[in-house]
This record gives C-alpha cells, structure tokens and sequence, in this order.
C-alpha cells in the first residue's frame, strides 16, 4: 500500500473509531446483569484483566464499590494508555477505590489467594487463554471467581464459520474443559443478544462504510470492504455466534480443611 492510501486509511479509521465511540454502550448494561451471577457480598478485591480504557471496570467499580466499603477494583491492562484513560476517568468520576495499573495477564503483581473476583472482558483471547489463566487462578481465593466475556457457538456453525471473526469462537463445552484444567468449574454462561453488538458496533460500522465516497481511494475501498465482510460474517452467524460471559469458580476446599493442601 502507497504511503498516500495508509494515511487515507489511518484517516478514515479514526473518523470511524468517532462514530463508534458516539454510539450508546448497550454492552455494558450487560456488564451489570453478569455482575448478578456471581455473589458480591463480601468481595475485598476485584482485578478487571485487560480493561482496556475502563469502561467496564468502571461499571464493576458503580455495582460493586456501593455496597462493599472495603472493597477495592483494579484495571489492568498491558497496553498503557488504557489504563491511563480509565485513572483519569475515575480521578473526574471521585472513584478513590478504582485503580488502574500497566501489567499483563500472564504476570499479574498479586499475591496468590489474595483476589476474589477477576473479570476479563474480551482480553483473555489476547493474552492467550492457557498462559493467563495459569497466572490468574492462582490470585484467586479457594471458591473466588472468574468471569470471563469470549465468543461462543450456540449451534453447530455449518457454512458460517469461514471468516476470521467467527474462527475465535468456542462450544461451551470446551470452555469448560478450558476452565477444568485450571482448576474452575464453568458455573453458567450468559449470552448477550445479537442485536447488542449490532447496535454497538456491526451497524455503525455498515453504515460508515456504505459512504460511496470511499470508492475514490483503492486503499479505502479495500478497507472498507474488509470491514463490510466481517458485518456481514456476523449477520450470517445470527443464531449460532454470540458473544457471552462465561462464570467460573475456583474448585477447591478452605485453607485449612481437609485435603486442601493441592
Ligand atoms: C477487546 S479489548 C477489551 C477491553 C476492555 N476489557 C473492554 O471490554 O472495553 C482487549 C484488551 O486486552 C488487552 N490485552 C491484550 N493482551 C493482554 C495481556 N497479556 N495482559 C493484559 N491485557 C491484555 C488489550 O490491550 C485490550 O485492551
């Protein structure tokens, strides 16, 4: 690609990326109804893996903050500027118990028991299922959580599955063997409705990327129309393809009690 077609793209994406972060977050409604299949009376800290700029983390903190006096929330993501994002947003919102650190999910700075819910909203993906749950288990309490958000097949995916977004699903099923080996049982799974992503991110996206204007510029026109694919991928997975939360919770008998030395 010229020089001239990378700056066009770069250009057309952050106007994109404006349009997207206009949108109402209908996803993060659904951040506060996951948040009920797991008891939060009595949680002192919850870690938010790969938060990203915050914005979940800051609904956890709302939900979660309120009701417990001594609890505190902590973002953490490997990439800076999210975390960046979210302390500053949680400076402007007085949040004094929602901290936001730089470290990744495969060498959190936490000492093992110490955690009694992580959240993971569309992170462990990326930093590798196998590597951070061998980290992040370990944080946790003897019967602490683990919600994670990923991508599930609802029903076998016969002629739906070819495009690289769909590749990154899972059957339920194999999440539970995931989570088995690290020690969680996969107590439930939450999926949110297709129109959720739709509204938040498929639609605009098709809407922006139906500008005629883009046709001038090759390298936009192929952007674009790679975009235009992947809307088009999840139109064809309704049904099938969902995004879900998926709650865990660490196998394991109190310190202390019989045959908990494992
Ligand atoms: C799809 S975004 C989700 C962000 C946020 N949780 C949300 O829902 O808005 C995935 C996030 O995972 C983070 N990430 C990727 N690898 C990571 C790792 N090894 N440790 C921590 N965070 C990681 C990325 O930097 C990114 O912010």
């Amino acid at each position: 690609m010229s020089e001239e077609g990378a700056e066009a793209v770069r250009a057309v994406r952050q106007r994109l990326s404006n349009v997207l972060s206009a949108v109402e977050q209908t996803r993060l409604r659904h951040v506060r109804r996951a948040l009920r299949l797991v008891p939060t009376s009595g949680l002192r800290l919850v870690l938010d893996v790969g938060c990203g700029s915050g914005e979940p983390t800051l609904i956890l903190g709302e939900e979660i903050l309120a009701q417990e006096r001594d609890a505190q929330v902590v973002g953490m993501d490997i990439a800076p500027q999210g975390p960046a994002k979210l302390r500053d947003a949680a400076r402007r919102l007085g949040a004094a118990r929602v901290h936001a650190l730089v470290a990744s999910a495969t060498a959190p700075p936490f000492a093992d028991g110490s955690v009694d819910l992580i959240w993971a909203e569309g992170s462990l993906r990326f930093a590798g299922y196998e590597p951070s749950l061998a980290a992040l288990t370990p944080l946790l309490r003897h019967d602490g959580w683990l919600v994670f958000h990923e991508a599930v097949w609802l029903a076998e995916p016969d002629g739906v599955a070819g495009h690289e977004l769909l590749r990154g699903a899972r059957y339920l099923e194999e999440y539970r063997a995931l989570a088995r080996s690290h020690g969680l049982d996969l107590v439930s799974c939450m999926p949110l409705p297709h129109e959720v992503w739709w509204h938040d991110w498929y639609g605009p996206v098709e809407a922006f990327c139906r500008d005629s204007a883009f046709s001038n510029t090759p390298a936009v026109a192929a952007w674009a129309q790679g975009l235009l694919d992947e809307v088009a991928a999840y139109a064809r997975a309704k049904g099938v393809y969902a995004s879900a939360y998926m709650v865990t919770q660490k196998r394991g008998a109190p310190p202390g009690a019989p045959g908990s030395e494992r």
